[in-house]
């Protein structure tokens, strides 16, 4: 069985084991005033075109990191210099680089750069294209902006985004706003993100104008190195002891499907032995009683609910409804012991400023255990192989506070459930 005690170092990053979903919503519930729609920060790049700008960091493998960033400049080399001293770079890694065009806007140069090995508990420090500022820390300083103050008030190691990231919705130089406002916070700890609605950014008139162009050029995540062939799906371990799935809800899920296929078999490739904790996040709720987005998840839920559940998945987390809910161990709309506990966090997006209801008469509200229409983001603190803690933090008041919280038990230390066999069986049967 895995430790995972704050002395147990498993990767670079100090031990993986806290998760932030990171969502605001712009809901109200009659008190809660949110900010005024439409408030929108824009950052300009104001340094010369080879200066790395956007830079962000995502995991690759337990102990390899990818260094994103982009450039106007055409002509700087995708190099990453890196080590542990500041300002003494003793490896210099390659990458390679894309761009992409959406109607008259060309994006500037794409760098993706894969670095490592990376020793464990180790802060790092990385310049890239060889101009430019140094960051740091892959691995310790805390986070520091205002947005996202509440995240800084704690150490925290990886952030989980389930869809809906820039709004830029087809408006490129949004995605450029949002690289650099977020730059700060996602050069410093890896972003681990799977697409919203709000990426699809398809267009009717220019067919050859693939969905989630922008997307997947920019926010690469390792899908080729878990066996996806697409960027939309694709899962990655954690600390050796959580392996996490991440879902499209916007491309194809029925069972003939790639996405479903891949799924079947890196489900069957989890050995809760090893990985006890099972996590899947995807953008559309699948179990939901507010009336926003109602019943937008069903047909994914059908199609995949009862993989998720053969397999023993702990935890199914949601964005894109504007609210917070947690509901019980589901499978098929009835409480089951061995389904998985169903989180709704929902997204960022300031621009749909709707009131939230919640409708007390919903087939599925006697499963809800909780739910709150506000700003917030969660945290999952994982102790052992059992045992985790979540959290929900609502932003909303002067310092963060916790609203929801809950211990977790894993599925893989269940006796009744039988871990493990049930998902082999079924994906025996199943033609991988
Ligand atoms: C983030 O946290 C650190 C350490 O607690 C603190 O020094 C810093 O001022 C905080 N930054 C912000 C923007 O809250
Ligand atoms: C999968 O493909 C088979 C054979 O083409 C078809 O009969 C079946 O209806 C398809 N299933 C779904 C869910 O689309
Ligand atoms: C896991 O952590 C929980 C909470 O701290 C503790 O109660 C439990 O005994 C631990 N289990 C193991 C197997 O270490
Ligand atoms: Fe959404």
């Amino acid at each position: 069985m895995v430790r995972l005690e704050s002395e147990l170092i498993l990767s670079n990053l100090r031990i993986i084991s806290i998760f932030y979903l990171i969502f605001a919503t712009e809901l109200c519930n009659g008190e809660f005033k949110r900010p005024p729609p439409g408030r929108m920060i824009l950052t300009r790049h104001t340094k010369p075109g080879s200066y790395p700008q956007q830079v962000h960091i995502s995991a690759v493998g337990t102990d390899h990191i990818r260094v994103s960033w982009i450039t106007t400049d055409k002509h700087v080399p995708s190099i990453v210099e890196y080590g542990t001293d500041s300002g003494t770079y003793d490896v210099t890694a390659t990458g390679e680089q894309t761009s992409y065009r959406y109607f008259s806007y060309v994006s500037g140069k794409i760098h993706h750069v894969k670095i490592g090995p990376l020793l464990p508990d180790m802060v790092y420090y990385y310049r890239c294209g060889g101009v430019g500022d140094e960051f740091s820390d892959l691995g310790q300083t805390e986070w520091t902006a205002s947005t996202l103050h509440h995240v800084n008030q704690s150490d925290y190691d990886m952030l989980l985004l389930p869809g809906d990231l820039s709004y830029a919705d087809t408006q490129q130089p949004l995605w450029d706003s949002f690289g650099r406002f977020v730059e700060q916070y996602s050069s410093k700890r890896p972003w681990m993100v799977t697409q919203g609605n709000h990426e699809v950014e398809a267009s009717p008139i220019l067919h050859d104008l693939r969905p989630f162009t922008a997307y997947n050029s920019r926010w690469l995540m390792p899908y080729q190195e878990s066996g996806s062939t697409s960027n939309l799906y694709y899962s990655f371990d954690v600390a050796g002891a959580i392996h996490v799935i991440m879902l499209g809800s916007y491309t194809n899920f029925d069972s003939n499907s790639t996405q479903y296929k891949w799924l079947v078999s890196d489900l069957a490739k989890v050995d809760r032995t090893q990985t006890p904790w099972l996590i899947v996040l995807l953008h559309v709720p699948w179990y939901n009683t507010n009336l926003a987005h109602q019943g937008e998840g069903e047909s994914m839920r059908k199609a995949m609910e009862d993989l998720l559940y053969k397999a023993r998945v702990d935890v199914v987390f949601s964005g894109h409804v504007h609210a917070y809910e947690r509901f019980t161990r589901i499978y098929n709309n009835k409480a089951d012991q061995c389904g998985p506990v169903y989180i709704t966090i929902g997204d960022g997006g300031n621009r749909e400023g709707l009131a939230l209801q919640f409708q007390k008469d919903h087939k599925s509200a006697h499963l809800s255990l909780f739910h709150e229409a506000s700003f917030g983001h969660g945290r999952l603190k994982v102790i052992n192989g059992s045992s985790a803690h979540w959290s929900w933090h609502r932003n909303d008041d002067s310092v963060s506070t916790v609203r929801d919280e809950l211990w977790l038990e894993s599925l893989s230390s269940s006796s009744a459930c039988h871990v493990g066999s049930h998902f082999v069986a079924y994906a025996a049967d199943y033609e991988l």
